[in-house]
């Protein structure tokens, strides 16, 4: 046999690119792709892209598929291809094939996936909390996915920037600022208190209800300190407040040296607890450059976006309207209502002159286009948020377009759905109040500690706890990432902690278990069993082939931005250990048959841990 491949999809889908090559010369072969085959009983692995290339030829697919056969060469790695259906071509890959490769893997040349030859620059911007506010739920969806997509794309060799473009800008802190003035914050440092989020929480909530007219804010509010000359507190109303809170954020932005020390206390309170929370996550960014970073090119981006024509005026505003090159159903400037398109514009600037959103994104966006802070332009940048950011995203991509023709990069708003309590409405509290974030990482761990407990009762307590906190956190991750990221799921303690089906505990546990055969069969070094590896049992052919996919998954992830192909892959990859180690006896097995059994054993172990660790998900030796 000629060389092996890590990556057995790969070679067959260049032979195969090649066969059609000679059939329709000058075809865009690009699309000509490998897949693994739905059902085995057809094959190892499929391709269904000669119907299409027949479709747009007129042809007969049938016959295409006959003629690109007669040309491909793949008799060195498969044991037959055969046509199905309407023109689908199966492959059955050669037993010994299957055995080349795990050979190589279990010799430590690769673990089945391939460093990219095309690395990409990929800017991936996730997480992206709001400064003196609460990290909730929703923002655990995007941390967790943002810093799985980072980890996989890194894993395939591609040049991956994090960067959380923290909320640390803009109206709240005019509130905010007032709230602290008022609760005379510097004499009674929040810092110092046990929970300084929750107390900025409280003060902005008054500060915002008091703006929305809500009486009972109002009331509290009034009680408080008049910190200058001509603030009469015991009479404000809900115009004077909001009046207020507006005339500091002018003074914190014109550079006002109190709003200004007021504001980077914000900043640290906050960084603690973004902090604290990261590092439970085991998430880490390569840069945290927030919407204030941004601010001293916002007037200039409206200038310019005047300049070109691209925005313009209305009622003293700064828009951008659609500029009729796209289809009406594409085109994020419009929207359909009664029937008919009507204009639906993106707001640059306000009419009172400030910026906003919309403004910064396209400032951040330009800095990262232009290399950013790390050099090199970017070849793909990928945001991170929930669904209501959608249209937000496709006119800052259009608009974008249209200032910059001269961008390649690939721009992905990679959206999700909510995260769902058990009575189907977004997440509360028993109370009513958001679900908050540490919170939540503490209740998993102390529920998965309770799980183990009942286990393990021998276990020191120091042990269990430590995987307690590997399982209720991994059971946090894996229950997000498992979920097709556009639905909404409910999320189930009882579900996402269970040691069966779809979960974190257990893949963990099929991690533990493989590990504990190689402790019982006291094999330290798996590499030399590579020279005897021999697969004939069925369930090891089924198992081996299994393994051969991980590479397939990890692309495809990175392609699509969904970790829930990998989740569902892990998922089978267990499923089909089991199914191996039940009829396939591996300590009391000999010779050939033990050794082909344990590297069968340790690639599964591999594979797992390797799968786990770019969800961001650890694995323990015991549970
Ligand atoms: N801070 C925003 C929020 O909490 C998310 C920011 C996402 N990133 C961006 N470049 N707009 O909703």
């Amino acid at each position: 046999m000629g060389i092996i491949p890590a990556v057995l999809h790969k070679i067959l889908e260049q032979r195969l690119q090649q066969a059609v090559a000679l059939v329709l010369p000058g075809a865009d072969t690009r699309s000509v792709l490998i897949r693994p085959c739905p059902d085995p009983k057809f094959g190892d692995y499929q391709t269904n892209a000669l119907m299409a290339l027949a479709k747009e030829r007129k042809m007969n697919p049938r016959k295409l598929a006959t003629d690109v056969l007669a040309k491909l060469d793949v008799a060195d790695l498969c044991e037959k291809v055969e046509i199905a259906g309407a023109g689908f071509l199966n492959f059955k890959i050669k037993t010994t094939t299957v055995a080349g490769i795990l050979r190589d893997a279990i010799a430590g040349k690769h673990l089945f996936y391939q460093k990219t030859e095309k690395p990409r620059t990929v800017i991936i911007d996730f997480s992206s909390p709001n400064v003196a506010k609460p990290m909730h739920v929703g923002h655990i969806r995007s941390t967790i996915l943002g810093d799985s997509l980072g980890r996989v794309l890194r894993l395939l060799g591609h040049r991956v920037i994090t960067d959380n473009h923290i909320g640390d800008w803009g109206t709240q802190f005019g509130m905010l600022i007032f709230g602290w003035k008022i609760e005379r914050f510097f004499e009674n440092d929040p810092a110092k208190l046990p929970d300084p989020i929750a107390e900025l929480e409280r003060v902005y909530k008054m500060v915002n209800k008091s703006c929305e007219g809500d009486s009972a804010s109002l009331a509290l509010l009034r009680q408080k300190f008049s910190y200058e000359p001509g603030l009469n507190l015991p009479t404000i109303t809900s115009e004077e407040v909001l009046s207020r809170a507006r005339a500091e954020l002018v003074k914190l932005q014109a550079g006002d040296a109190t709003n200004r020390d007021i504001w980077n206390r914000l900043q640290a309170i906050s960084k603690q607890q973004f902090d604290r929370v990261y590092s439970r996550l085991g998430i880490q960014f390569d840069y945290v450059l927030g919407e204030s970073f941004y601010n001293p090119w916002l007037a200039d981006v409206v200038k310019d976006l005047k300049e070109r024509g691209i925005a313009t005026e209305s009622e003293g505003a700064m828009i951008v309207l659609s500029d009729g090159k796209l289809p009406p159903q594409q085109d994020p400037f419009l929207i359909q209502k009664d029937g008919k398109w009507i204009p639906n514009p993106t707001l640059v600037q306000k009419s009172d002159g400030a910026s906003n959103y919309a403004t910064t994104d396209l400032a951040t966006l330009q800095f990262r286009w232009n290399g950013g802070k790390w050099g090199g332009q970017p070849d793909e940048i990928i945001y991170v948020t929930d669904a209501r950011q959608q249209l937000h995203f496709r006119q800052v991509f259009a608009t974008f377009k249209r200032w910059h023709p001269e961008v390649t990069a690939k721009l992905a708003h990679v959206w999700f759905g909510s995260i769902l309590g058990e009575d189907g409405k977004p997440l509360k509290t028993r109370s009513g109040e958001t679900v908050k974030l540490e919170a939540l990482l503490d209740e998993a761990e102390e529920i998965a500690f309770k799980v183990v407990t009942e286990k393990n009762k021998d276990l020191p307590e120091k042990d269990r706890r430590e995987i307690a906190r590997v399982v209720g956190i991994g059971a946090i991750k894996y229950a997000d990432l498992s979920q097709n990221r556009q639905s909404d799921y409910v999320f189930s303690w009882e579900k996402m902690l269970s040691f069966q089906g779809n979960t974190a505990p257990y893949l963990q546990y099929s991690y533990t278990r493989v590990r504990s055969i190689f402790r019982k069969g006291n094999v330290d070094n798996a590499s030399n069993l590579a020279e005897s590896l021999n697969l004939a049992e069925p369930e090891e052919i089924t198992l081996a082939k299994r393994l051969l996919n991980f590479g397939l998954v990890l692309e495809s992830v990175g392609e699509d931005y969904r970790p829930n192909y990998l989740c569902s892959y892990l998922f089978e990859l267990s499923g089909d250990f089991a199914r191996f180690y039940e009829s396939c006896p591996v300590l009391k097995a000999e010779g050939t048959q033990r050794a082909t059994r344990l590297a069968l054993c340790d690639l599964t172990a591999r594979v797992i841990q390797q799968g786990l660790a770019v969800l961001g998900i650890e694995t323990t030796e015991q549970m």
